[in-house]
Order: structure tokens, then C-alpha cells, then sequence
């Protein structure tokens, strides 16, 4: 039998994720929104697309929650995207509703599913998530350090001049604007750039992955980037469809791990099956743990707004 996939929230990262799906033919899709028609006149269309990739794939849109049944893996794209000048942290209230609610759904209809948060602020949506559907943790992953590497990835070839896919990166903490970015893990074919670059380079290249997304955002005006986060998030769902245990920079639920307790934020982890299977400990130098450690705290501020005992 195929593996059932729902995307709540038919928006631009949604509908470009279960595109890639489709594509991929390795998963149905169920496309949920609260827009009535939306999410099913999508679902038509990339139906019809089928035939064109040669997939067999089924592609249902809804907008009745008891259809998530049967999900085998839920991703959360549902909410507001930031426009020019706001922060992800500034989503906060906007889209803790929303994320309750779908928690609350996941949780009733699809309660062996594992769920990967894409919905911003995501470190903080992912709490809220695991915390509504009281799911393992190792059930609920957050999208932020796969999408922030792979932006510090292109912006190293770019300045280098060589090709994206010999650039190996890690970002690591919140998917905000302390997010971490590792210059001594950042490789190209094994040579950190720490050796390939002026420490001022990479001080510039660091800056620009960290407002990486703001400076889509400034640029489209009207919403945030999707075809780069799609892209992330589908890496992370064919990990778990294929249970291919790749090892990839998400935010994870910390029990003391990188001496953090209960807080989801990105790390190094082994991604399969059974959705974050291991957390990957690096030792961070002095420099990395201070910025990590910024980081968690921002990760933590929000969180203790949201999150009620
Ligand atoms: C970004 C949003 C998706 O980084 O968080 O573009």
C-alpha cells in the first residue's frame, strides 16, 4: 500500500511541497486548507499532472480535518508568512491558533503519524505541536536547519565560484535571526572554508544566511520564499517515507542533549522511519556554544509565551 502524506495548509510551500511529492510519486497527498475549493481545486490540478510524471499517486484536497486519517506523515505548512519588516518571531500569535488546532486534529485522526513543522516561528511551532499532541518527541521535527544550510551552501559556491553540490554547510539552533551558521563544519569536498576564505567573507556570508529569508521576503514583499523551503521539507519527508536515515540539521526535541533541557532547536540528527532516530552531539568550541547558546535562549523567550504548564 502507498504511503499517505498530508500537507495542512495549501499555500505556497504546501501546494510547491506536495507538487514535489507528486513528482517524486513516492506518497498520496492529501492537501488540507480552511479555504473552501482551494485546496481541492489544487489537488485536481496536480492530479492531472500525474500522468505527465508517469506517477500513480492519488492527490485528495479537504477541508475537513477527519480526512488527515491514515496519514503515515503530517507536515504543517498552516499560517501567516511574514511580510517586509517582520521577523518570524513576530508570527508568534498569528499562527499559535492555528498550530493548536491542527495539533489537536493530528492528534485525534492520525495518532501514529509523524508530524514535520514548517509553520513559523518554527522552533516554537514544533513545541506546540508535540506539546498539543502530546506525540514522542521524536515524532515531531521542525524545517529550519536543512533550509538555513542550503542557503549558507549557495551563498559559499556562489562567492567561490563552484557548484552548490560540492558545498557541504551546517546551521544550527533556532530557525530565527540567531540561528547559528558552523564555518568549521562548512566544507567544500571536505576543505572547511575556514581555509578557503577571509574570515571577513565568511563573516558577510554568515550575515547573509542569517537574513536569508528577510531578504526574499523584502523582495517579493507580498510573502516568504517557498520553492527552497519546499525543497527542504521534501528531503525530510522522503527521509521518513524511505526510512533513508540521513542525517540532516532539524529542530529536534533537546533532553539535555547540547546541554539543553525540553526545547526543541536545530541540531544534527538522524532522520528514518521512525522520524528523528538519533541526535547527532558535536562539540561545539567556545565561540559556537556562546552563539548557540543566544540562540536557545531566543528559542526559549517564545516558547514560555506560548507554551501554558
Ligand atoms: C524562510 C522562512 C520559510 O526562512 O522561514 O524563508
Amino acid at each position: 500500500m502507498r504511503k499517505k502524506v498530508a500537507v495542512i495548509g495549501a499555500g505556497n510551500v504546501g501546494s510547491t511541497l506536495a507538487q514535489l511529492v507528486v513528482q517524486s510519486g513516492i506518497a498520496d497527498v492529501l492537501l488540507y486548507d480552511v479555504v473552501e475549493g482551494m485546496p481541492q481545486g489544487k489537488a485536481l490540478d496536480l492530479m492531472e499532472s500525474a500522468p505527465l510524471w508517469g506517477v500513480s499517486v492519488n492527490v485528495t484536497g479537504t477541508n475537513e480535518p477527519s480526512d488527515l486519517e491514515g496519514s503515515h506523515v503530517v507536515v504543517v505548512t498552516a499560517g501567516a508568512a511574514r511580510r517586509p519588516g517582520m521577523s518570524r518571531d513576530d508570527l508568534l500569535g498569528i499562527n499559535a491558533d492555528t498550530v493548536r488546532s491542527v495539533g489537536r486534529d493530528v492528534a485525534l485522526y492520525c495518532p501514529d503519524s509523524v508530524v514535520i513543522v514548517v509553520t513559523n516561528p518554527m522552533d516554537v511551532m514544533a513545541h506546540l505541536c508535540w506539546s498539543v499532541t502530546r506525540f514522542p518527541p521524536e515524532r515531531v521535527m521542525g524545517m529550519g536547519g536543512l533550509l538555513d544550510s542550503a542557503r549558507f551552501r549557495t551563498f559559499v559556491a556562489m562567492e567561490l565560484g563552484v557548484s552548490p553540490q560540492d558545498v557541504e554547510a551546517l546551521v544550527l539552533g533556532g530557525h530565527g535571526d540567531q540561528m547559528v551558521p558552523m564555518p568549521r563544519f562548512t566544507t567544500v569536498r571536505g576543505v572547511p572554508i575556514t581555509r578557503l576564505l577571509p574570515p571577513e567573507r565568511i563573516e558577510s556570508l554568515i550575515t547573509r544566511t542569517r537574513n536569508g529569508g528577510a531578504e526574499i521576503v523584502s523582495l517579493l514583499k507580498t510573502g516568504s520564499a517557498y520553492y527552497a523551503p519546499a525543497a527542504s521539507t521534501f528531503q525530510m519527508l522522503r527521509a521518513v517515507l524511505l526510512d533513508e536515515k540521513r542525517v540532516i540539521p532539524a529542530a529536534a526535541y533537546l533532553d539535555g542533549g547540547y546541554g539543553v533541557e525540553g526545547l526543541f532547536v536545530g541540531v544534527p540528527v538522524v532522520i528514518g522511519r521512525g522520524g528523528v532516530e538519533r541526535i547527532i552531539e558535536l562539540e561545539l568550541n567556545e565561540d559556537e556554544r556562546v552563539f548557540f547558546e543566544i540562540s536557545v535562549q531566543a528559542v526559549k523567550r517564545l516558547v514560555e509565551q506560548i507554551v501554558r504548564p
